[in-house]
């Protein structure tokens, strides 16, 4: 029997308007992006079992769609996240268990937000991700390159960030990347990074 893969389907974040800040334009404009990571990751899916089930496996194509598969699933997955970890005028970290478990970590609140800051200021177009890393049980802030380089393997996604300029180059100039954290943090839902923290 062929094999037939199990496809994406995008999801709907076309309510997440009237953010703090973050223009409503510079929501669509991500999400065209965001649906384009699902359609490129699909047309992998099927292109990569279509050559499965031609015995092409051990074609340079095969290789090379392979190789492009975690930047264009993360491109899906770690979006997914972030819309997810957005809303309107923000959910307050005070008295959720997010806030709880970083202030007990780093010793305040500040200073797990000052780490998460400081490592989305980084130069380069990546993504900042706090992290659980289940082995040890801590919250670490991380830098990943691009869509997929720099991940912790079965680590849990918290509190997800695009650092990529076109997060905010609808709205804001390509140097205003300090104006846009900002815009962040007014809209993140600690509420959500609560919830996966579990
Ligand atoms: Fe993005």
């Amino acid at each position: 029997m062929a094999y037939t893969p199990k496809l994406y389907t995008a999801r709907d974040f076309s309510s997440l308007k009237g953010l703090t800040a973050i223009s409503d334009d510079q929501i669509a404009e991500h999400l065209k992006l965001y649906n384009g990571y699902v359609t490129r990751t699909n047309k992998a899916h099927e292109t990569l079992a279509a050559m499965l089930n031609d015995g092409k496996t051990g074609t340079p194509e095969y290789q090379e769609i392979k190789r492009r598969l975690g930047w264009e699933t993360n491109g899906i997955l770690l979006h997914e996240y972030y819309f997810e970890n957005l809303t309107p005028g923000g959910s307050a970290a005070a008295g959720t268990s997010f806030e709880g478990k970083a202030a007990a970590q780093f010793g305040s609140f500040d200073a797990w937000k000052t780490d998460f800051a400081s490592t989305a200021k980084m130069p380069g177009i990546g993504w900042v991700i706090a992290y659980l890393d289940n082995n040890t049980g801590n919250i670490v802030n991380v830098w990943i390159t691009e869509h997929e380089m720099g991940h912790f393997a079965g680590a849990k996604p918290l509190l997800v960030l695009d650092c990529f300029e076109h997060a905010w180059t609808a709205y804001l100039k390509p140097t205003q990347k300090l104006q846009y954290l900002e815009d962040f943090f007014a809209n993140v839902c600690f509420k959500t990074a609560s919830k996966r923290l579990g």
